[in-house]
């Protein structure tokens, strides 16, 4: 692997993943461009040595090939005021579409491929698909730090397909390595981590990590449901990994025996539907009545785990 800042892209085309996974209101504008300005300092850096961007991401879930509301074709308009050029769109992110716009480019300029799910060899990591992508550019830059816990074929097995001098993070990327190195490595203690998600299953691994590390742990979000539910306490219809309760039993008692103090909400803001104009209402966690779900900690949650960050 190489490094991005001292790489001098010019005459190159840069082939370079991004997350442009961000959320689109019902007339396909974007509500949030956070992850798009992230990726703008590493476009950015490769058109002023003179180099070309190929922009590859995924949106969305698409179940089986294409579907218009997952197009990246929507983001065009805003991704090119943000760079301030036009960028240039393939209709598909392999095949004659890709291969014709990336042959065209020219240095400076900014290509976007189609969601790169729309094929669903993307999530199957599979290497033909991941070789094909390859051969559309002669540099790999990985930027989507988003994205960097799947092993997918535009993430991990497409810089099989780079020698180690022409692959290499981005800037997005390497500033996330950094701050997470930061805290990880060489944080003043006492270390809290604070941790949200829907799924305990996704973040097992980084909970066992962060356990190594911290002094306090807490746990927000759609998973502390699942944790509540395996100290046997009532969640009503709230969200709960069944399978996973076992699992969340381990954690609680590793970090026990750990001397790690593992904070759950102790309250929750609950309501009848997953709808705005639900009924909504403060309820203590022991006793969270059937029919209504956990959808926010409450506010002797909030002073509770205000007390420990203050720490
Ligand atoms: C995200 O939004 O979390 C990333 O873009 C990854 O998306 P995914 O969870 O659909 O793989």
């Amino acid at each position: 692997m190489t490094d991005f800042s001292s790489f001098d892209f010019s005459g190159h085309k840069a082939l370079v993943r991004v997350d442009f996974n961000v959320p689109l209101d019902d007339a396909f504008h974007i509500t949030d461009d956070t992850r798009i300005r992230g990726a703008l300092p590493t476009i950015s850096k490769i058109r002023k040595d003179g180099g070309a961007v190929i922009l590859m991401s995924h949106l969305g879930r698409p179940k089986s090939g294409p579907e218009d509301k997952f197009s990246l074709r929507h983001l065009i308009p805003h991704l090119s005021d943000l760079v301030g050029t036009q960028v240039k769109f393939a209709t598909d992110c392999i095949g004659a579409p890709a291969c014709e716009a990336a042959g065209a480019l020219q240095p400076g300029e900014v290509l976007l491929l189609e969601n790169l799910r729309f094929h669903p060899e993307e999530t199957k990591g599979n290497e033909a698909f991941a070789k094909e992508l390859a051969s559309l550019g002669d540099v790999y830059v990985n930027d989507a730090f988003g994205t960097a816990h799947r092993a997918h074929a535009s993430t991990a097995i497409i810089a099989r397909f780079f020698p180690p001098d022409r692959k290499m993070f981005g800037l997005l990327m390497e500033a996330e390595i950094r701050n997470a190195d930061k805290v990880l490595h060489h944080a003043d203690k006492p270390l809290t981590a604070i941790l949200g998600g829907a799924k305990v299953s996704d973040k097992i691994l980084i909970i066992e990590h962060l356990m190594k590390r911290v002094q306090h742990l807490i746990i927000g979000g759609g998973m502390a449901y699942t944790f509540l539910k395996a100290q046997g306490k009532s969640i009503g219809k709230s969200l709960c990994e069944e399978d996973k309760l076992d699992l969340a039993n381990d954690i609680l008692s590793k970090a026990k025996e750990a001397g790690i103090s593992l904070l759950l909400p102790v309250d929750s803001v609950v309501a009848d539907a997953f709808s705005a104009d639900a009924q909504t209402k403060q309820v203590d966690n022991d006793h969270i009545p059937d029919g209504w779900m956990g959808l926010d900690i409450g506010e002797e949650s909030v002073k509770l785990f205000e007390k420990t960050i203050l720490e």
